[in-house]
């Protein structure tokens, strides 16, 4: 990193003292953790944030809905700043609420809303978490999506589970022991979902057509190669990878999962890893004793992660410092009440 912003970023920070709180998603840049009071997957980051009601300033380095929920989960005085504004999430762009109102309408056309207990992956907007607040439903994050669905089946025979059908997919079939026969994909570009009335009704699990751009790209060839080429390997993936990849695994969980494995694991073992690059090159850096590489070579950075760099994240601090603030992101209430019920729901799962 440039030096010059390196005692940039220092000086600000220390002008700022316990007014600013900086969170960092293990996706972003090494010279952006560097700063980072504390790091995390979504789920860890949601509850660091809600837990420093001190702090005037919580500087989210991650992606915009992630900013949101800690909008939503911190105090009114409190301000949540994201360091660029196009640091957005293309999987969470996949769903707008207008889509949502029109899946609940099929769903209700079809006789089977009552029956819905409506989840919301964390990588979604506040007013889709809303939405799922409104109507009896919870947020869920990869760490923790077993058991939210276990809460909403619990409610109802049905979820309808959005953005990403990858998550949905691979905690009903690999978790809770569903037949893929089970889930139904709903299109948000077709009518009626591309879904028959029946399709719906024998439904279990509704899987919205999302995913993400980074993690769709892990294919079953990749594992197969890895295993090939690295005999021993150990296969190591991210839940929001296709099923196939899942399937093909070893092991599946979060970012702070996948940390927490490789911490774990024995000197001289060989871990092949899916996700964010960013991770996985710290990841393989931390521990040199040993072999961790990158499940597909192919695959690269989360390009709005990686749109937090050094340059915006010291122009932020020294913003703040300089008692201006920028960059602020806030839900209004009325959505941010019912986006808090379905957060609290989740922060309330045993
Ligand atoms: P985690 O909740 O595992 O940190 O994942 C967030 C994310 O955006 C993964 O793409
Ligand atoms: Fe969104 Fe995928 Fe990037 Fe995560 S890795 S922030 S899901 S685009």
């Amino acid at each position: 990193s440039d030096p010059d912003l390196v005692a940039r970023a220092r000086a600000a920070k220390a002008a700022l003292g316990d007014r600013a709180f900086v969170l960092g998603h293990h996706y972003q840049r090494d010279e952006v953790i560097a700063f980072a009071d504390v790091t995390g997957d979504s789920f860890k980051l949601a509850r660091d944030a809600a837990a420093r009601p001190a702090a005037e300033f919580i500087v989210f380095c991650g992606v915009h809905f992630m900013a949101e929920s800690a909008d939503i989960l911190t105090g009114d005085d409190q301000k949540v700043i994201l360091p660029d504004l196009a640091a957005g999430c293309s999987m969470a762009d996949m769903a707008a609420l207008p889509q949502v109102e029109t899946a609940w309408e099929v769903l209700a056309d079809a006789g089977v809303v009552d029956q819905i207990v409506p989840v919301t992956y964390m990588n979604s907007s506040a007013d889709i978490k809303g939405f799922v607040g409104r109507h009896g439903g919870l947020v869920c994050t990869s760490s923790n999506a077993k058991r939210a669905l276990e809460w909403a089946y619990a409610r109802g025979g049905k979820v309808l589970f959005f953005p990403d059908q990858h998550l949905g997919r691979n905690t009903a079939v690999l978790e809770l022991g569903f037949d893929l026969a089970d889930c139904v994909l709903y299109d948000p570009h077709k009518p009626g979902g591309g879904l028959t009335p029946a399709q719906v009704r024998d439904a279990r699990m509704i899987l919205w057509r999302g995913h993400c751009s980074v993690h769709g790209r892990f294919t079953l060839d990749s594992v197969e190669e890895v295993r090939r080429r690295v005999p021993g390997v150990n296969v190591l993936v991210h839940p929001e990878c296709r099923h196939e990849v899942v399937r093909a695994a070893d092991l599946v969980g979060s970012t702070e999962f996948i940390i927490r494995t490789l911490e774990a694991a024995p000197p001289g073992s060989a871990w092949a890893v899916g996700t964010e690059l960013n991770l996985v090159r710290r990841l393989a850096n931390a521990h040199p004793e040993k072999r961790v590489m990158f499940l597909d070579k192919t695959v690269c950075y989360c390009a709005t992660m990686n749109r937090i760099d050094l340059p915006h994240l010291v122009w932020a601090l020294e913003e703040l410092a300089a008692g201006r603030v920028v960059n602020r992101i806030t839900v209004d209430p009325e959505t941010a009440r019912y986006a808090r019920v379905a957060l609290d729901r989740m922060l309330a799962l045993p």
